[in-house]
């Protein structure tokens, strides 16, 4: 069953064409990666979701129930991230989750338990009589990500939740996220343009760019590996060059800024991975690093989409080519 599922979902401002026939499909429990440029139309969509802004035309359902029509009863079970957080600036925190609480639902004792609850869970206990306009950026998201919970929703929106944490803050932040999925049975919806944090915490991921969805899926099935490439840092490039320069299964071999990077045949990886830490030990090269080149779902997105997310995909290719096969 679908937790959000959307049908043609549309939306203009005026004649631009924002977010163009979107068919989303989240499962129950997945924690669903939304992942797209800036300007791809994250944000609208998530607006749409939440009635926050009323589609062009197209169908929601939520829980199998139709937004607009039942938006009281789907917000209910609801907790929302906005990407600009609180407005409540003269509150202190305390008194703006309480507030939130109350909305949800909770009585004055529930909210004032749930509330105290929270402050520690997300990290702002010492803070909690700080007026909301004094808080950083940062705090502001822990208390916004505070405010989504409160009411103990099944279906977490969140809009870009870690673009002000610090890195500490985001490790933490994802491992919340994978908790609340797997132990509370939460379905979360995240938007992001950060590829490694998607990857990282979801399961499932939907591709948007310009308003269009260009893939959705199972991550895992999305980056099913065609090919593998390896990053390597050992205490004797020079020698691994020349073993590796041997075998046939290397398909490519660079070197950059003292890394070296292979492109493996992939139906003799194994051999590879049999044949390489053998010839180390038995050279007595160590090895310092072996990871990945890129990872999975960054090579899709600028492969077969032809789209670059985030940061991490700067400076990829301008290695010196030491061999190259057909
Ligand atoms: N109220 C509006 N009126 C006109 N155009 C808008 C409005 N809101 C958004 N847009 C445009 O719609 C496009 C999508 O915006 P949106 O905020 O949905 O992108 P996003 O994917 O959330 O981007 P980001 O990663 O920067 O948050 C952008 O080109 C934006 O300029
Ligand atoms: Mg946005």
């Amino acid at each position: 069953m679908y937790i959000i599922e959307t049908h043609k979902l549309t939306k203009f401002f005026g004649k631009r064409n924002v977010v163009y026939h979107l068919d989303l499909k989240v499962p129950k429990g997945s924690i669903y990666g939304f992942l797209g440029p800036n300007g791809a139309g994250k944000t609208t969509t998530i607006k749409m979701l939440t009635n926050a802004l009323r589609p062009t035309y197209g169908e929601i359902k939520i829980f199998g129930l139709d937004m607009p029509r039942d938006r009281i009863r789907i917000m209910e079970r609801v907790g929302y991230m906005p990407e600009v957080p609180i407005a409540y600036e003269e509150m202190n925190i305390f008194e703006f989750l309480i507030y939130i609480g109350r909305l949800s639902g909770l009585s004055k004792e529930e909210a004032r338990e749930k509330t105290k609850e929270l402050l520690a869970y997300v990290g702002v206990g010492k803070l909690a009589f700080n007026k909301i306009k004094e808080l950083s950026s940062g705090q502001k998201q822990r208390v916004s990500f505070a405010a989504a919970l409160i009411g103990e929703p099944e279906l977490l929106i969140l809009d870009e939740p870690t673009a002000n944490l610090d890195p500490l803050g985001r490790i933490e932040f994802i491992g919340k996220l994978i908790e609340l999925a797997k132990k509370e049975g939460k379905t979360i919806f995240i938007s992001s343009h950060i590829v490694s944090e998607i990857e990282r915490m979801c399961n499932y991921v939907g591709i948007i760019n310009q308003g269009r969805l260009i893939a959705q899926g199972k991550i895992s099935e999305l980056t099913r590996i065609e090919e593998n490439e390896y990053d390597i840092l050992t205490s004797d490039n020079e020698r691994v060059i020349d073993f590796l320069s041997e075998k046939s299964y290397v398909r490519e071999l660079w070197e950059e800024d003292n890394i070296l990077h292979a492109r493996i045949e992939p139906r003799f990886l194994e051999e590879f991975f049999l044949q390489f830490p053998h010839y180390l030990a038995s050279e007595g090269i160590k090895l310092k690093l072996f990871k990945p080149h890129t990872s999975p779902l960054e090579r899709i997105l600028m492969e077969k989409f032809n789209i670059e997310v985030g940061t991490r995909l700067e400076n990829l290719r301008f290695g010196f080519c030491i061999k190259m096969k057909s």
